[in-house]
C-alpha cells in the first residue's frame, strides 16, 4: 500500500506587524479585548507589491529544501487559497513556473480556511494513487486585502501568510485519512458579498467587507471541529488518548481550547500560533505544522491530527503519522 508522507515543511509571513496596540489607534478597541476574545497579539500584512503567490514563493521554497528535492520532481503543485492573485491563471500554475516546476496539474483550491487541507486530501489522492510521486501543497491567504480596516468586529481577527508541504509517496504510514465537509445553508453567517461574476466593482472599496456573525460561527465551529476530530479518530480505529500533537486551524483561541478539551488533550499537545498572525485562513494549518516540526516538537511517527473549518461552512481534517 502507497501512503503520502510530509517529506518536507515551511511557511513565510509578511514582515510588516499590526499589533494590537496599532488597532487601539484605528479602531475602538484595546488589545486586552481582542486578546480574551480571541487569543490574537498581532497579525502580519503583506506590502502593496506582495501577492498571494509572492508569500506562497518563500514558504515553498523552505518545504522544498527541507525535504531535500530538487523542484524537477515535483509533478503536481495544489494551492489553497480565496484570495489569488488573479481570476486566472490560478496561483498553482503562477508558482509552477517561477519555481521552474516542469509542466504538470496545477490545482487551485477555494475553501476558505479549509483550503489547505482541501489541497492536501487532493494532493494525498493523486500520491496515493502513484498518480503524484512529488507534491508541493501550499495553503496561502492575503485577507488583509478584503479587511475592512474600520471594521473593529472583523479587522482584529485575519492577517497574511503562507504554508506549504512536500508529499511524497511511502511505504510507511503516512497520512491516515482525510475527510471534507461543506454546508452551504451557512452562507449568511460568514461571506465576502463580492467576485468575479457578482459585483466585482465593490471589491476593495468599502462597499464590500467581510460580513461575519461572530457568536454563531463560533458556536458552529466548535461543534463541527469536535465533530472532525472524532470522525477521523473514529474512522481509523484510534483512540484520541493516542494522539500526540493536534494542529488545528488558528481562528481563535477559544475555539481551538474547546476543540482540544473535547479530545482530552492538554493544550501542552496543541501547536498554537494564533497569538502570532491571527486568522490567515488556509495558511494556518501548514504553518502551524511547520512551527511545531521545526522547533522539534511535532517528531517523526508521532500521530498528527489537523483540522480546519472555515466561511460556507467547509471544513475538513487530516490524520497521519508525521
Ligand atoms: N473590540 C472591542 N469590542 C468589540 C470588538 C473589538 N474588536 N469587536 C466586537 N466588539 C464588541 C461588540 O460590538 C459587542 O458589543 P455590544 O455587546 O455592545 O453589542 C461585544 O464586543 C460582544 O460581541 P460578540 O460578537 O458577542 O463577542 P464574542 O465574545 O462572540 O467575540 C469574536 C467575538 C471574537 C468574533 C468571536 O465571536 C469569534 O471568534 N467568533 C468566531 C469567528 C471566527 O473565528 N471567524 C473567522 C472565520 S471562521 C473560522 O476561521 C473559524
Amino acid at each position: 500500500m502507497i501512503y503520502s508522507r510530509v517529506a518536507g515543511t515551511g511557511r513565510y509571513l509578511p514582515e510588516k506587524v499590526i499589533t494590537n496596540f496599532d488597532l487601539e489607534k484605528m479602531v475602538d478597541t484595546s488589545d486586552e479585548w481582542i486578546r480574551t476574545r480571541t487569543g490574537v497579539e498581532r497579525r502580519h500584512v503583506a506590502r502593496e507589491d506582495q501577492a498571494v503567490s509572492d508569500l506562497c514563493m518563500e514558504a515553498a521554497k523552505q518545504a522544498i529544501d527541507a525535504a531535500g528535492v530538487d523542484v524537477s520532481e515535483i509533478d503536481l503543485v495544489a494551492v489553497g487559497t480565496t484570495t489569488p492573485d488573479t481570476f486566472f491563471p490560478n496561483v498553482a500554475t503562477l508558482i509552477q513556473h517561477r519555481l521552474g516546476i516542469p509542466p504538470c496539474p496545477a490545482l487551485g483550491m477555494e475553501a476558505a480556511c479549509t483550503g489547505f487541507l482541501y489541497a492536501l486530501s487532493t494532493a494525498d489522492k493523486f500520491v496515493r494513487a502513484g498518480e503524484s510521486k512529488c507534491a508541493l501543497v501550499v495553503g496561502a491567504e492575503c485577507l488583509s486585502r478584503l479587511v475592512d480596516w474600520t471594521d473593529r468586529n472583523t479587522c482584529v481577527l485575519f492577517g497574511d501568510g503562507a504554508g506549504a508541504v512536500i508529499l511524497k509517496p511511502s511505504d510507511e504510514p503516512g497520512i491516515l485519512s482525510t475527510h471534507l465537509g461543506a454546508d452551504g445553508q451557512y452562507r449568511d453567517l460568514l461571506y465576502y458579498p463580492a467576485g468575479p461574476s457578482k459585483d466585482l466593482h465593490k471589491i476593495g472599496t468599502p462597499e464590500a467587507a467581510i460580513m461575519m456573525t461572530g457568536n454563531e460561527v463560533f458556536k458552529v465551529a466548535v461543534k463541527t471541529l469536535g465533530n472532525v476530530a472524532s470522525e477521523a479518530l473514529d474512522a481509523n480505529g484510534i483512540d484520541k488518548s493516542e494522539l500526540d500533537w493536534l494542529v488545528p486551524h488558528q481562528a481563535n483561541i477559544r475555539i481551538i481550547q474547546a476543540t482540544a478539551k473535547r479530545l482530552d488533550l492538554p493544550m501542552e499537545k496543541v501547536i498554537q500560533t494564533v497569538q502570532d498572525h491571527g486568522n490567515t485562513s488556509a495558511a494556518s494549518v501548514p504553518m502551524a505544522l511547520d512551527v511545531g516540526v521545526r522547533d522539534g516538537r511535532i517528531q517523526r511517527g508521532q500521530l498528527v491530527l489537523m483540522e480546519a473549518f472555515g466561511g460556507g461552512f467547509t471544513w475538513g481534517s487530516a490524520l497521519m503519522r508525521y
